[in-house]
């Protein structure tokens, strides 16, 4: 048994609700290149997406964002994520909209949902699939998101990159960071995203995969792999991103520009975050 395997969940758990307490991840989508990521996402969830009433269950949903905006637009929408925090906050947000609130938001796995089988039409995992370090519980989580769609139903996965370190790290000016340099080994050598130091800028335990192995991953779960595309592609290294992001005309090019490259096998992996869509 490797030192991974034999980290307890428990221990894992804590370590996650221990990064989220420091990160303001209900902001983190309004800045900088998180709004690409932002825009991206929603225009890859409506791509796929049968009409609303449908029922969506995003776990791993964070704060509220993509549940709330899904649950405004007519959707029933159930939240579950691991830390207590967040499941605040997406309550919070929900309350903020009375004539559309989430269905449910509860402290959860999403490796054990509460849901009964064949009970959703969509699954999202937009965290769950990066945070989970081990492939057996990586596929656990997308089992259970198979378990609970209907036949034909559709998950969404999200894994970070492989090479994000490395991209992140020369576009953004902490190459050099000597406490960076051995965390950036480490991703590149197997993919198995560690930060020794205290600051949350460079994230918590995590996996980061490769185009192929989120494909793969998909596969051995039982799902038909739809598409998997880059969410950002290489628009979020942009230099000076806010200028572009703020000028309505530079904005449409650049989603533009991305969508052209968003498949596009050689470029995969400069992207932040990668997707891939199932089908069950
Ligand atoms: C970076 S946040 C993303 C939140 C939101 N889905 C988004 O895309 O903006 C990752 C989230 O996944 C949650 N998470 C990670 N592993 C999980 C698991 N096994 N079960 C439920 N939630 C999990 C974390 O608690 C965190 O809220």
């Amino acid at each position: 048994m490797s030192g991974e395997t034999s980290m307890s969940n428990g221990e894992s758990i804590q370590r996650i609700v221990g990064h989220y307490a420091d990160a303001d991840e209900a902001a983190r989508l309004r800045q900088g290149g998180c709004q690409l990521e932002h825009a991206r996402t929603q225009e890859l969830i409506l791509r796929h997406l049968p009409p609303a009433r449908a029922t969506i269950i995003d776990a791993g949903g964070g704060a509220g964002i993509y549940a709330c905006w899904l649950a405004s637009r007519g959707y029933q929408v159930h939240l579950i994520d691991l830390v207590p925090k967040h499941v605040e906050q997406a309550r919070a947000a929900s309350a903020q909209q009375p004539d559309h609130p989430l269905a449910s938001a509860e402290v959860g796995d999403a490796r054990r949902l509460p849901h009964a089988d064949a009970s959703a039409d969509a699954v999202l995992l937009l965290g769950p699939l990066y945070h989970l370090v081990e492939r057996e519980d990586r596929i656990a989580c997308l089992r259970e998101a198979h378990r609970v769609l209907r036949p034909g139903g559709l998950v969404w996965g999200v894994g970070i990159s492989h090479f994000a370190s490395l991209f992140d790290s020369l576009a953004h000016g902490f190459f050099d960071d000597p406490q960076f340099a051995a965390l950036l080994e480490r991703d590149l050598e197997d993919g198995q995203h560690r930060n020794p130091t205290a600051s949350p800028i460079y994230f918590t335990d995590a996996y980061f995969h490769r185009p192929g192995e989120l494909s793969r991953e998909f596969l051995a779960a039982g799902f038909q792999v739809v598409e998997i595309v880059a969410i950002e592609g290489p628009g979020w290294l942009a230099r000076d991103f806010q200028r572009l992001w703020s000028d309505p005309l530079q904005r449409e090019r650049l989603l533009t520009t991305v969508r052209k490259v968003e498949r596009e096998p050689s470029v995969l992996g400069a992207s932040s975050h990668i997707m891939a869509i199932g089908r069950k």
